[in-house]
């Protein structure tokens, strides 16, 4: 059993607590975080508020016990909290410190109960699959939830759920409804129609790269090109959620064209496939408003006509499942490991109004940035990147003349979800590098900033 961490305090009222009897099970328990500080209270510990959160990266002074065999050398872990630990309850021995926290993990082998302080799970923690590894050893669970197994199983659930039926799917270029389109293909053959509305906001030869992999892999797959419409939609639309409206609206409407196009031409379709992944079904679970992030994706808006089933398979899976997934299905890598990119695309990067040239300025711009951390070995640590076309004008100078042209903005940043974010230190000579490679080729940018600001305060895109 894992205990995960969570924002509250043990000590606030209606805070989440154990379940009864969990401790006294005989089953092999690891808290992490709050999880942890749930096993110090109810084993006679002491968990004390600390005086300012921890947040951020920490090394463990020393490191021992079952949790931590076999990790070898500095251990760098992720830190996350407002209380912490002070006493280690009897019988539990004190295997990790850091400078501020003194019980940074404990365990009590002889009753299989572990806490972490840090978080293993993140990738903020390298050596945290090790840990998890140990723990995984330690109780006996052997590890067959591997892509193959995943990928074997949700075929066989699509089999069954769908039968006989047509199945509709919207691509819109990410990996989450590519994968699903591979994973449909393989389950369903012809029985699967995915259609990937280009709207025209994408990024430098993306659209060509999704279509190529995906019908090269066996999908069905219609391509809608409808840049000019979205244009037109867009056309003197400066304000951004009237862009991500208008995105929105075209899209389903599209999208419902091409229902009626293949119900048509193919007969009834009963299902319509969604990638919606498990930490969509959380937010929408839990606060309003964390989940419409992805309103513009979810083809809600569609008439009655068309009674659909929802099928989404992914809904139990997280999204390096779903990359490693992707991989098993045989997506080419640099699908696998794209950034995220939101469903309306370059139009909320292109501040003000979004026009074909400023769309290609915003392009250009992109590719070099993103190309250069590739070449840098820096996209990987890289959570997301991109690039701002500013509607700022300034005056600079170029050979003997004068210029007045675009500011554009870097931004690259470190998360773990997007709901938070940090911005990445990049070094000096790759930001030199890339400011110099944007303003010899795109005459229209004529200054380059790079943004500093994490989030919050700040959004991870500009808008
Ligand atoms: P912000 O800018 O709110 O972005 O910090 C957080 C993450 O969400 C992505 N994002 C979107 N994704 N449709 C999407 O599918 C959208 O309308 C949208 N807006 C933002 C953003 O790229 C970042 O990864």
């Amino acid at each position: 059993m894992v205990l995960s961490g969570g924002p509250s305090s043990v000590y606030d009222p209606g805070a989440p607590g154990l379940p009864d009897g969990l401790l006294e099970a005989g089953l092999p328990v690891l808290g992490i975080c709050y999880g942890m500080q749930l096993i110090a209270r109810a084993t006679g510990g002491s968990v004390a508020r600390s005086p300012v959160s921890e947040y951020g990266k920490a090394r463990l002074e020393r490191f021992e016990g079952r949790l931590f065999e076999g990790v070898e050398g500095e251990f760098v872990a992720w830190m996350s909290h407002g209380d912490h630990v002070e006493r280690a309850p009897e019988g539990f021995a004190v295997t990790a410190t850091t400078a501020s926290t003194s019980v940074a993990a404990m365990e009590d082998a002889a009753r299989g109960l572990y806490g972490l302080q840090f978080h293993p799970e993140v990738l903020h923690t390298p050596k945290g699959t090790q840990v998890l590894e140990n723990f995984l050893r330690l109780t006996g669970v052997s590890r067959d939830w591997t892509a193959a197994t995943i990928l074997a199983t949700l075929e066989e659930e699509v089999r069954a759920k769908v039968g006989d039926e047509r199945v509709l799917l919207a691509i819109s270029g990410g990996v989450d409804s590519s994968t699903l389109g591979l994973l449909l293909a393989r389950a369903l053959g012809e029985r699967l129609t995915a259609v990937f509305v280009d709207h025209g906001l994408l990024r430098q030869g993306e659209a060509h790269q999704v279509e190529r992999a995906l019908t090269g892999l066996g999908v069905n797959l219609t391509v809608v090109d409808a840049s000019e419409r979205f244009l037109a939609a867009l056309a003197d639309v400066t304000d951004p959620e009237e862009k991500r409206k208008i995105i929105g609206h075209e899209f389903v409407r599209l999208f419902e064209r091409e229902a009626r196009r293949v119900q048509a031409e193919k007969g009834r379709i009963a299902f319509l496939a969604q990638g919606t992944l498990y930490p969509d079904v959380i937010e929408s679970a839990g606060e309003a408003g964390a989940a419409n992030i992805k309103s513009h994706h979810n083809v809600g808006g569609l008439p009655e006509e068309f009674d659909f089933e929802l099928l989404e398979p992914f809904r139990h899976l997280f999204k390096d499942e779903v990359r490693a997934l992707a991989r098993e299905l045989g997506m080419p890598e640099e699908l696998v490991e794209r950034h995220p990119f939101p469903g309306p695309g370059l139009a909320i990067r292109c501040l003000g109004e979004v026009t074909p040239e400023r769309l290609a300025v915003l392009r250009r711009v992109d590719d070099i940035f993103v190309s250069a951390l590739h070449e840098f070995g820096l996209y990987q640590e890289t959570w997301q990147a991109l690039a701002v076309l500013t509607p700022l004008r300034s005056v600079g100078v170029k050979g003997d003349g004068r210029t007045y042209a675009y500011t554009v903005a870097l931004r690259a940043v470190t998360s773990v979800d997007g709901m938070t974010a940090d911005w990445v230190h990049l070094p000096h000579e790759f930001l030199a590098t890339v400011s110099t490679r944007i303003t010899n080729a795109v005459p229209e940018v004529n200054r380059v900033v790079y943004d500093i600001t994490s989030k919050p305060p700040a959004t991870i895109e500009w808008e």
